[in-house]
């Protein structure tokens, strides 16, 4: 429902994305264009902005779901990847537009991914 509420006024491409965290806790995000174009932010780093507010403790990406009315399925981009890495982020959805979705491991999504442990 999320992507209902993107600010897409310049791509018209309007994306949500949920979180689930590891104690159950649900974060959505949409995506935020700026008439500077290159300071868009995508539904998935709105996700995790909105998760680390929410909660210091609870912070382990268990999944991520993500839609768009505008193309399904939508996969988050590489710099969403690199965020959603940083919090454990296991597994990627992309759901379908008529509730059909993919499940693909995030290994997948960015195999040998850069990450807190790599410090
Ligand atoms: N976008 C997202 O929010 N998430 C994605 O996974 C792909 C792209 C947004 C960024 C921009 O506002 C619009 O979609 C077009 O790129």
């Amino acid at each position: 429902m999320a992507s209902l509420k993107a600010y897409a006024p310049y791509s018209d491409f309007r994306v949500g994305a949920a979180i689930l965290t590891g104690r159950g806790d649900v974060h959505a995000g949409c995506n935020v264009e700026n008439a500077s174009y290159g300071l868009a932010i995508c539904a998935e780093r709105n996700a995790v902005a909105r998760m680390v507010v929410a909660d210091k403790i609870d912070r382990k990406i268990r999944l991520v779901a993500v839609v768009s009315p505008d193309a399904a399925p939508c996969f988050p981009c590489g710099a969403c990847r690199q965020v959603l890495h940083e919090f454990g982020c296991e597994e990627v959805v992309a759901l379908g537009a008529s509730g059909e979705h993919e499940r693909y491991p995030f290994s997948e999504i960015l195999p040998h991914a850069f990450g807190p442990d790599d410090l």
